[in-house]
């Protein structure tokens, strides 16, 4: 009795300790962290604004390739940024910028080369039809700019998006983000939402027939149910692979068959590649290009990665919808976006990615992880599943194969293990279950095998604590 009271308190104990590391709302607690100086002002940070790691935040000041360091000197390495797309501070693209800042920085109202040049060099990266190129500063605004063209184009208002999916910080993108707005006041009457083409925990999975069709099917359903209540379908936003939504890989062919019944609602496509463009996913330049040589989105979105730090965004959309927004006049105008210096950041960034082949880096990489991951999977029985393509990869944690529910604790333990360990990951989905790599593209097989033996390491733990009924404490 006294050791099953033992274990019990010790269960408990083990839950409080983990549920201080989710990172959820605890954000503004300790958020100065040991590496804080004293306040010089009377500026405060709000807990709106998240810290990785809140309770013992990391304070970076350097940066090079696939590695962090901090005020000390230590090296992390980096699987979390794919901002930094061909590594943190890339010397070429460093330079890129800092050439062009001594010559000439305005907006793009004066005929410049860079901008034509840049436009010129991201066509040749995407399908013809996709020939006008609106640029801007963040994932956000070109979200927004492509939800105006698709209402223009269409004469409609409303928009499909995917559950749990997000697409930027605006209000018009808080409302199609059901990450956010189901936090808030809810769904609007005029967005729809489709489930998730999850093949691991959605309805449709890897023994259905055909979840391409299935999930999509869900999507014709959702916009029928619209049009019953007189709504118009004006686009259907979705990241090309849902990244937010936990590290989704959807079932090839699926996206043609949405575009069908969103087209036959009078609709536009739009691909959201913030995240997963650029390379990432190994085998193609646009993750949206997993999907099959004939599907072509409406409009596509860049962001994050496309000026590896510096913000740049941008709208690649075909001469139809944009005639249709030329035809408003109304001018579109923004201070910032395709400036000389963006657009020769921009530039750089694909010539990097071309002279270093980091596309193919990304597919021989990601597919050794995977495998890595994948013998993981066989050891561990907290790891669910592992899916990804190229450098984009979800490892799923769950408490047990029955019931798959998230092992939301236990993965924010495992990415706080690994930090102390000097890795940094962090953890995605709707449970945030789900270990999510994304690292610099120039992540190397040498820092693959070095986390996974890390990682192996740190469950290998946790197991023999979870057997010995051990708390998962973690150093103060
Ligand atoms: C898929 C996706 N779309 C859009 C955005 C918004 O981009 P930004 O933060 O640059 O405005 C994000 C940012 O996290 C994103 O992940």
């Amino acid at each position: 009795m006294a050791a099953d009271r033992r274990a019990k308190a010790d269960t408990l104990a083990l839950r409080r300790q983990l549920i201080r590391y989710p990172g959820r709302g605890w954000a503004a607690r300790g958020c100065a962290g040991r590496h804080a100086h004293a306040p010089r002002t009377h500026a405060r940070r709000t807990s709106s604004c998240r810290l990785f790691f809140p309770e013992d935040p990391v304070k970076i000041v350097r940066a090079q390739g696939q590695y962090m360091y901090d005020e000390q000197g230590a090296e992390y390495i980096d699987c979390i940024n794919n901002v930094a797309h061909v590594g943190h501070c890339h010397p070429l693209v460093v330079q890129a910028a800092h050439e062009q800042n001594q010559v000439l920085n305005t907006n793009s109202r004066y005929l410049h080369d860079n901008i034509v040049d840049y436009a010129q060099r991201l066509s040749e990266t995407l399908p013809e039809q996709l020939c006008v190129f609106y640029f801007l500063n963040s994932g956000s605004e070109a979200n927004d700019l492509a939800l105006r063209l698709a209402r223009h184009y269409t004469g409609h208002q409303d928009v499909v998006v995917l559950d749990h999916a997000y697409h930027g910080h605006l209000s018009s993108l808080i409302d199609i983000s059901p990450y956010k707005f189901r936090n808030l006041d809810g769904q609007k009457e005029w967005v729809h939402v489709a489930p998730l083409p999850d093949t691991y925990r959605g309805p449709y999975q890897k023994d259905h027939p055909n979840p391409a069709v299935a999930y999509a099917n869900e999507v014709k359903r959702v916009v029928s149910s619209a049009q019953e209540k007189g709504r118009k379908i004006a686009a259907f936003f979705a990241e090309s692979l849902p990244s937010v939504g936990g590290q989704i890989i959807p079932p090839a062919g699926y996206f043609s068959q949405v575009a069908e019944h969103i087209h036959r609602a009078g609709g536009v496509f739009v691909a959201d590649e913030i995240q997963v463009g650029f390379g990432r996913v190994g085998k193609h330049f646009w993750a949206f290009q997993l999907q099959g040589k004939d599907f072509v989105p409406d409009i596509v979105t860049m962001g994050k990665s496309i000026g590896n730090g510096h913000p740049v965004a941008c709208v690649a959309t075909t001469q139809p919808v944009a005639r249709a927004f030329e035809a408003t006049g109304v001018e579109y105008f923004n201070t910032f976006g395709g400036s000389p210096v963006s657009c020769a950041v921009g530039l750089a960034v694909l010539n990097v990615l071309e002279k270093e082949q980091l596309q193919a880096h990304a597919s021989s990489v990601g597919s050794f992880l995977m495998e890595l991951l994948g013998q993981q999977k066989i050891k561990h029985p907290i790891i669910g599943d592992v899916r990804g393509v190229g450098l984009f990869i979800g490892v799923d944690l769950i408490k047990d194969e029955a019931t798959r529910t998230p092992a939301t604790e236990e993965a924010a333990y495992l990415v706080s293990r690994l930090k102390e360990n000097y890795i940094l990951l962090s953890t995605d989905g709707p449970g945030r279950n789900i270990l999510k790599f994304k690292p610099p593209m120039c992540f190397s097989l040498d820092n693959a095998q070095h986390v996974v033996a890390k990682l192996d390491a740190i469950l290998t733990d946790m197991e023999e604590k979870v057997r010995s009924c051990e708390t998962l404490r973690l150093q103060p």
